[in-house]
Order: structure tokens, then sequence, then C-alpha cells
């Protein structure tokens, strides 16, 4: 049986954790589904979610991989994995100040569909600390953030930040 994973999040945007997730996910199973979800959450977002799938999809070619797909969601993350024949949803643990709401949201998800499971793959020492937030917050400040997203999403970053103050003025 074709085992299938969902490695749902904003990603807004994509960073090199998220990416390095998705890359260590990908050879643990057959398809890896990243689930992005739409505008219709409750966290504000800057980008819409169709750049943040081209950002996502910029990412899955870059690393070349063939058994990652990105699909936009809405609605309840264990329907959504249930829909796709996903028996495992994805997630990173950075730091242990993640661990509280992680927890709680794997606990949410299994008593709803009792059979996806949760599995938490620990962030590299890499990217042990970064976060979109904080990313858009350098970017916006016009600092450097080579270190945090990819050349691809530097640039879209960047651009997003011209327009704004050109728009502005
Ligand atoms: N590397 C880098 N950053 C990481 C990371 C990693 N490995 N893991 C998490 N993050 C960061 C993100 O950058 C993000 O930072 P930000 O808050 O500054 O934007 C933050 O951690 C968390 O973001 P993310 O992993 O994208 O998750 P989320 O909290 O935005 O999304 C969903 C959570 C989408 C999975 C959840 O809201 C959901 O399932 N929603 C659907 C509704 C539902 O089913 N609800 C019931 C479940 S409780």
């Amino acid at each position: 049986m074709s085992r299938i994973a969902v490695y749902p999040g904003t990603f807004d945007p994509i960073t090199i954790g998220h990416a390095d997730i998705v890359r260590r996910a990908s050879t643990l199973f057959d398809t890896l589904i990243v689930a992005l979800i739409s505008q219709g959450s409750n966290k504000k977002v800057m980008f819409s979610s169709d750049k943040r799938k081209r950002m996502i999809e910029l990412e899955i070619q870059r690393m070349d991989l063939s058994n990652v797909v990105v699909m936009i969601f809405d609605g309840l993350l264990v329907n959504f994995a249930k829909s796709n024949n996903a028996s495992v949803i994805i997630r990173g643990l950075r730091a242990v100040s993640d661990f509280d709401y992680e927890f709680q949201m794997s606990w949410i998800n299994s008593r709803m569909i009792p059979e996806i499971e949760t599995i938490f793959l620990p962030a590299s020492k890499e990217a042990q600390l970064v976060s979109s937030s904080m990313v858009k917050e350098i970017a916006k400040l016009g600092g450097n953030i080579d270190a945090f997203v990819s050349p691809e999403v530097r640039d879209m970053l960047n651009d997003f930040f011209i327009k704004s103050v050109a728009d502005a003025l």
C-alpha cells in the first residue's frame, strides 16, 4: 500500500527550515503532500495562496523531489488528510516552545480521526529558530535574509517590499 503523508502549514513564506522538513519527510513516504492553508486561516498572511504555492513548487524543483506535491486546503486538516488517503501528518519541531501547541494539535487531530498519526521531525541545527514572521520583518527592514530562505524566495520577498514602497509613493 502506498504511504502518503501530509505536511501542513501557512508557509508565508517557505523558509530553509520548512524546506529541510519537506526534503527529509519525502524520503520516508511514497508521496508527500505539502498542504498549504489558504487565506481562510486565523493568521493574517502576506502572500496569496497562489504565490505561496509557487514558492513551495520552486523549492521542490530546486531539491529535485519527484514524490512531493503542493495542494491548497481550507477547513479541517484531518478531513483534508483523509480525503487524500494520507495516514500521517508531519510537523517540524524547532524548540521546546513549539511543543505545547504541537502536542495539543496532534491530540485534537487524533481525537477527530484516530487512524491519522502525527509524526514530529526535529528541525535541523541550521534552521533551529527560523520563522516566517522573522524573515518577513527582516526583509521589510531591508536586512539580508540569505541565511533563512532560498534565493528564489528572497527575490520574491524583495520584489514584494520594493513594490509596496513604490505603491506608497
Ligand atoms: N522551520 C522553520 N519554521 C518553522 C518550522 C520549521 N521546521 N516549523 C514551524 N515553523 C514556523 C513557521 O515559519 C511559522 O512561523 P510564523 O508563526 O512566524 O509564521 C510557525 O512556525 C508556525 O507555522 P506553520 O508550521 O506554518 O504552522 P501554522 O501554525 O501556521 O499552521 C496548521 C498550522 C495549518 C497546520 C493548523 O492551523 C491547521 O491544521 N489548520 C487547519 C484547521 C484545523 O484542522 N484545525 C484543528 C487542528 S488544531
